[in-house]
């Protein structure tokens, strides 16, 4: 399906970006992905298995964004799965949070999206897609999470009026729930292990996601052509009520 088109993947030196990267670049697709490491995306490119271009490039740095996409022909497909990690001032109770913290959140997430996407638009084909990558702490509202809801809300927010603006060009974003990435590795191993069981056991498929998981939502946004302005949650049905 996607043979021979030009995809760029941002935030895939690991976790969801480079399984999305993976996963194009073993349709056919001509990838680039993207991070702030040339060491991170040499590794990322040699468990891809496939020829990906890597470009070295900091989503928070607008110079940076703007010589990277002039620097690009055109793009078929436009992924964006960055953002920091879970180490970041973003969780945690309301009256506790640092607003320092919080606009640095929305620098490292919602600023470079909108960044990235607008240095995007000129390079976009008519038939082009934009897929985000959001987060279910915007859906899910759990207690220390309103920081988090606000970063994510602000791109699931964007997703409907951008779909109409850049029409034909289609504009959807994936919200994943708990996700075992590198994006946790903030958190203590033995803490990791035991909130990931804990999370598996209220989620009705019982398992917490995989970085596949989500980079097959993405393919399925970016190949299906009639879908835009939708932000499809792939959360395990973290939402739904479970009966107790
Ligand atoms: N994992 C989860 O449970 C989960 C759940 C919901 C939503 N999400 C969202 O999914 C997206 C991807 O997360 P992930 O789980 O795949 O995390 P990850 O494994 O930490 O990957 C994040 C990627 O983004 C890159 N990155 C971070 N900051 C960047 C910047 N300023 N400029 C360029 N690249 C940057 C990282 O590369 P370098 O560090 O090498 O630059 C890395 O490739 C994030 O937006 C995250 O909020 C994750």
């Amino acid at each position: 399906m996607f043979q021979g088109q030009q995809v760029i993947v941002m935030g895939a030196s690991h976790g969801i970006g480079e399984a999305t990267a993976a996963a194009f670049a073993a349709d056919g697709a001509a990838v680039t992905i993207t991070g702030r490491s040339k060491e991170r995306l040499e590794s990322a490119a040699e468990r891809i298995g496939h020829p990906v271009t890597t470009a070295e490039l900091d989503a928070t740095d607008p110079a940076a964004v703007t010589a990277f996409f002039e620097a690009v022909d055109h793009i078929d497909h436009l992924v964006v799965s960055l953002g920091p990690g879970s180490g970041h001032g973003a969780f945690g109770p309301f009256t506790e949070l640092a607003e320092e913290s919080l606009r640095a959140v929305f620098d490292g997430k919602f600023f470079a999206h909108f960044r990235v996407v607008q240095a995007a638009v000129p390079k976009l084909t008519r038939t082009a897609s934009i897929t985000l990558v959001t987060a279910l702490s915007s859906r899910g509202a759990m207690p220390g999470t309103a920081g988090l809801a606000a970063v994510n809300g602000a791109l699931d927010a964007m997703v409907p009026p951008l779909a109409t603006e850049l029409a034909p060009v289609r504009v959807n974003a994936v919200s994943p729930g708990v996700v075992d990435t590198a994006w946790w590795a903030s958190m203590p191993e033995a803490d990791r292990t035991a909130f990931f069981e804990k999370a598996a056991a209220h989620l009705p498929v019982r398992r917490v996601g995989r970085p596949e998981d989500i980079a097959h939502s993405v393919l399925y946004l970016a190949g299906n052509g009639n879908v835009t302005g939708t932000v499809l949650p792939c959360d395990g049905g973290a939402n739904l009520a479970t009966g107790v």
